[in-house]
């Protein structure tokens, strides 16, 4: 069975979380697109060429724990306004959305650029302060000390880099169901995306 998810949305709006619990529901594979944005953002501060770096770029390379800090966020921000990075990374999330069995591909522009056709897309939004503050309790709880301030300065920048950028920008397909999680805990959230594929799948 071929069947796309497509979950779109800002920093910190609780996709990432979404994702996962509805590849599990459903049975789906499940890829998150930003890593593959992080991967490339990693070896860039590592001193590799951008694009050089996403054309080599290894589904082994994903799995690293350090992908996850507010660093390479950053420079995987700033990375993906570059088009030809954005294009070399294309093919391998077209593949894993087609992959027999199901996929949920998580991201800013899967139900715009990547798939298009997708059969579900969602946006998964809040509030920038509510987003920065979940990101704040996150790496508080890995042990980083960050002041909260901080967090919603880099969370407004990295929204404005990826919303203005010319390339694939972020914004909702015009066919994609928004969920707001501000005011939803984590099983709200997930109840209701679950709600609109197990919709469309009838
Ligand atoms: O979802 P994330 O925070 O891991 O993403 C890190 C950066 O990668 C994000 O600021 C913008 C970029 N990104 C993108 O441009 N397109 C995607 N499909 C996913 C991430």
């Amino acid at each position: 069975m071929i069947f796309t998810v497509a979950i779109d949305g800002p920093a910190a709006a609780g996709k990432g979380t979404i994702s996962k619990a509805v590849a599990a529901h459903f049975g789906f594979a499940h890829l998150d697109t930003g890593l593959l944005y992080r991967a490339v953002g990693a070896k860039v501060l590592a001193g590799a060429d951008p694009v050089a770096a996403a054309k080599a770029l290894d589904p082994v390379d994903l799995e690293n724990d350090s992908l996850r800090t507010p660093q390479v966020a950053e420079a995987a921000s700033e990375v993906a306004v570059i088009p030809d990075v954005r294009a070399a990374l294309v093919a391998f999330q077209k593949t894993f959305a087609r992959r027999d069995g199901g996929a949920v591909l998580d991201g800013r522009d899967i139900g715009t650029v990547i798939c298009p056709d997708a059969e579900v897309k969602l946006f998964v939004t809040a509030s920038a302060e509510c987003r920065a503050e979940r990101r704040w309790q996150e790496l508080r709880g890995r042990g980083m000390a960050v002041e909260l301030e901080n967090v919603i300065a880099d969370v407004k920048a990295r929204d404005e880099r990826d919303s203005s950028r010319a390339t694939a920008p972020l914004v909702a397909a015009a066919d994609a169901v928004v969920i707001d999680t501000s005011d939803l805990s984590i099983d709200q959230a997930v109840a209701e995306a679950v709600a609109v594929i197990s919709d469309k799948m009838k």
